[in-house]
């Protein structure tokens, strides 16, 4: 997004298969006075040369964050500003951890695990934040359990490598589990999360042990979606799906085992803007997309190379 605070005039480049998919996400943009423009687009530089080397491709985070990067830069008065994956956006998001842990402390609960849906990392970031720090600090100890589209699955079968942030490479690398930069996920899928990469934060916590990742299918997510819908009476986006699938399988294992566990799970959003998916799963036109380890290795390919940079 590149936006300028001045006249409000904010441009958002929107993932092209999620501005055909997700419409009503884009008219909620569009009422508060952007432009969103499906990404790769015509109106950059960066955007045709993917368009040139990749034609007819439904985009990807990356291609969007080239594209948001080369407007903010070459606009007069235009900032660029990322809504995940950087260490700010999960200081911001630390908020749902904070207000978590106050409220549980309040009620004297504890959790044992907590399960939040990656994209970027923003919101697991965020909520398991206080958390990880008694963790690290061994105040305390907790299982943070990461749920990521098996379609897009950075954290559990991606590299541990310095890469690019974006498709463009224009941005700088970042050391983060990474699908490599021109790693273009399946347009199937419906749920969101679909960057190429993890936040460097998070993918150093698991890299180090402290963090377990899952990557769910996302019929299985719409499964636990319709669940918890009609049990709890909430329509839950698909991201947050993912966790749900993940609590519910946990309190399964628990209701077997019979050990009892508190599960804490981030609910990050509404279904409401998603009906076009629930429709899909409904009409059992959804389906799963896996990617081979051969489609994997076409973008651990595109890793800058370098000594040390483990590929
Ligand atoms: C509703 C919702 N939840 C979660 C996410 C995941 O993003 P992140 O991993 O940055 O929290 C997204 C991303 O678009 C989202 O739309």
């Amino acid at each position: 997004m590149a936006c300028s605070y001045l006249d409000l005039d904010c441009k958002v480049y929107m993932v092209k298969c999620s501005y055909e998919q997700k419409p009503f996400r884009r008219e909620v943009m569009r009422t508060y006075g952007a432009s969103v423009t499906p990404s790769p687009s015509e109106t950059t530089e960066v955007g045709r040369k993917i368009l040139a080397e990749h034609p007819g491709t439904s985009g990807s985070l990356g291609c969007a964050i080239s594209e948001a990067v080369e407007v903010a830069t070459h606009t007069e008065g235009y900032r660029y500003v990322l809504g995940s994956v950087l260490n700010q956006v999960l200081l911001h998001q630390s908020i749902i951890g904070v207000e978590a842990k106050i409220a549980m402390d309040k009620y004297g609960i504890k959790p044992d695990i907590i399960i939040g849906c990656a994209g970027g990392g923003s919101n697991l970031g965020g909520l398991i934040s206080p958390f990880m720090g008694e963790k690290l600090r061994g105040e305390a100890d907790y299982q943070f359990i990461a749920v990521e589209p098996a379609s897009c699955p950075s954290l559990t079968r991606g590299v541990f490598a310095y890469d690019f942030c974006d498709t463009g490479m224009v941005c700088p690398l970042a050391k983060m589990y990474t699908l490599g930069s021109g790693f273009i996920p399946s347009a199937n899928h419906a749920g969101g999360l679909r960057y190429h990469g993890m936040s460097s934060t998070l993918s150093q916590l698991y890299h180090d042990g402290y963090m377990e990742a899952r990557s769910v299918e996302q019929t299985s997510v719409f499964e636990a979606a319709e669940q918890f819908a009609r049990v709890e009476g909430i329509l839950p986006a698909p991201e947050s799906s993912h966790a749900i699938k993940v609590a519910i399988d946990e309190a399964m294992k628990c209701k077997e085992t019979g050990e009892e566990k508190t599960i804490l799970f981030g609910l990050t959003g509404t279904g409401y803007f998603d009906m076009l998916a629930y429709e899909k799963f409904h009409n059992n036109e959804m389906t799963d997309y896996i990617p081979t380890d051969e489609d994997l290795q076409t973008g651990f390919d595109g890793i800058p190379k370098f000594e040390g940079n483990m590929v």
